[in-house]
């Protein structure tokens, strides 16, 4: 439910813009008020009535009509926002957010809101890939936006391509997830690891594993989400969060050298990264060539990041496993000096390497065990961070219990 919730609804001029009224309808539905803002162009394909009517509220589309209440309008609306929703949002409105034009009601209120802003960008293929409306879209991103992707699709304009607003389903997704923001973890620093690291073996080849990175950006997102400053090192091969800026590593002993550096103010540190264990002793300057018939290659082990790092902060380690899952991770748990394990079998269908959910065990330092069933890696995160939300400081106390 959206009570309490005031969501800023921008309609720009798009053909799309007959999709606001569903958006603006369900929204309304699940309790929040929707306070409607409609450009010029906007209201050439569907009118302020229609949202007036669907909203219960009236619809502001002037900057100089006179402010009811004596409120500056757009300093009102701002403010009042939870959450600022453009959608459709076209190549034109894209532009002047980005540059912080303010010549009109809704981009002034943009420029105004210190609210999250969402937009769900509707245009003609061509529009939407040129690389002037690509450039201010990865400018916005930068900036925290919350871009709900177009679809691909039949586009008005008889084009087949990129450009058609995304399914009101998935803009309410991204507002749910935008409301549905606590502040549990404000102030708090956290660092997390995703990936697999790689461990080169010539310039072509390299020794590495099936981690994908989404469970550490899952909780990459999750933290921000509630507050937390996020660092988060990757040796994933992923988009960046939005909003979170990632370091890049590629192998465990540059993850280790991120990770010393990042911890020495942190709350938390979260090794959900796949960290080689072996590296090639030596590792070829050139391309091995297949002349041997065959070939044996030494490894030594790489160090243990978890292991190593000192620091008081929050520990918590992940355990992959592919058989005996309690055992072998409660092992890692008092090995490790963990606070909190995360077991996860990677055997069963749909968890671990590459899916988006995932089957963990939970376990903490004084031995309590939380089963979770299968779920998305988003969940999963928010189970973790709901663990360690229960710590008010850095901790002198061990993750003991689990609060439902
Ligand atoms: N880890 C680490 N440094 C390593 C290897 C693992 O910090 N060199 C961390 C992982 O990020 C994870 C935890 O330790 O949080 C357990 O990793 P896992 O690969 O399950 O276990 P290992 O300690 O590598 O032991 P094994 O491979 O024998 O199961």
């Amino acid at each position: 439910m959206l009570t309490n919730k005031t969501v800023v609804l921008g309609i720009t001029g798009s053909i799309a813009a007959y999709k606001a009224a569903e958006l603006a309808s369900r929204l309304t539905k699940a309790g929040a008020a929707v306070e409607t803002v409609m450009t010029e162009a906007a209201q050439r394909f569907i009118t302020p009535l229609t949202l007036r009517f669907l909203t219960h509220r009236p619809v502001a589309c002037d900057m100089w009509a006179p402010p009811e209440n004596f409120s500056i309008t757009h300093v009102s609306l701002a403010q009042a926002a939870d959450v600022l929703v453009v959608a459709p949002a076209t190549a034109n409105i894209i532009a002047k957010m980005a540059h912080g034009l303010a010549d009109d009601l809704l981009s002034s209120i943009v420029l105004a809101t210190k609210a999250p802003v969402i937009v769900a960008p509707a245009m003609n293929c061509n529009m939407y890939e040129n690389p002037i409306t690509q450039g201010n879209l990865s400018c916005l991103k930068e900036r925290g936006f919350i871009i709900v992707e177009p679809a691909v699709g039949h586009l008005a304009c008889n084009d087949i391509g990129k450009g058609r607003l995304a399914d009101v389903d998935d803009i309410v997704a991204a507002i749910n997830t935008i409301l549905g923001r606590t502040d549990d973890l404000l102030g708090r620093k956290v660092v997390i690891t995703a990936g697999g690291t790689r461990e080169m073996i010539d310039p072509v080849r390299f020794l590495g594993n099936r981690s994908s990175g989404k469970m550490g950006y899952a909780l990459a997102e999750a933290a921000r989400d509630r507050g937390a400053d996020v660092t988060l090192i990757s040796s994933a091969q992923l988009e960046p969060p939005q909003g979170i800026s990632v370091t890049k590593v590629e192998n465990a002993h540059q993850m280790l050298e991120e990770v010393k550096q990042a911890v020495r103010d942190a709350d938390v540190l979260v090794m959900a990264a796949a960290v080689a264990d072996f590296r090639p002793k030596l590792t070829s300057q050139n391309k091995i060539k297949k002349d041997a018939p065959e070939l044996s290659m030494e490894l030594e082990r790489t160090p243990d990041i978890l292991s190593e790092v000192e620091g008081d902060f929050l520990r918590i380690g992940f355990a992959a496993e592919t058989e005996n899952l309690l055992q072998n991770a409660k092992k890692k748990l008092a090995d490790k000096r963990l606070d909190l394990i995360v077991a996860n079998d990677v055997t069963t269908h749909g968890s671990g390497f590459g899916a988006d959910t995932n089957k963990v065990t939970l376990i903490s330092r004084d031995g309590e065990e939380r089963d979770l069933p299968l779920t998305s890696k988003r969940a999963v995160a928010d189970k973790v961070w709901d663990c360690v939300a229960e710590f008010p400081h850095k901790p002198t106390h061990p993750l003991t219990s689990f609060q439902d």
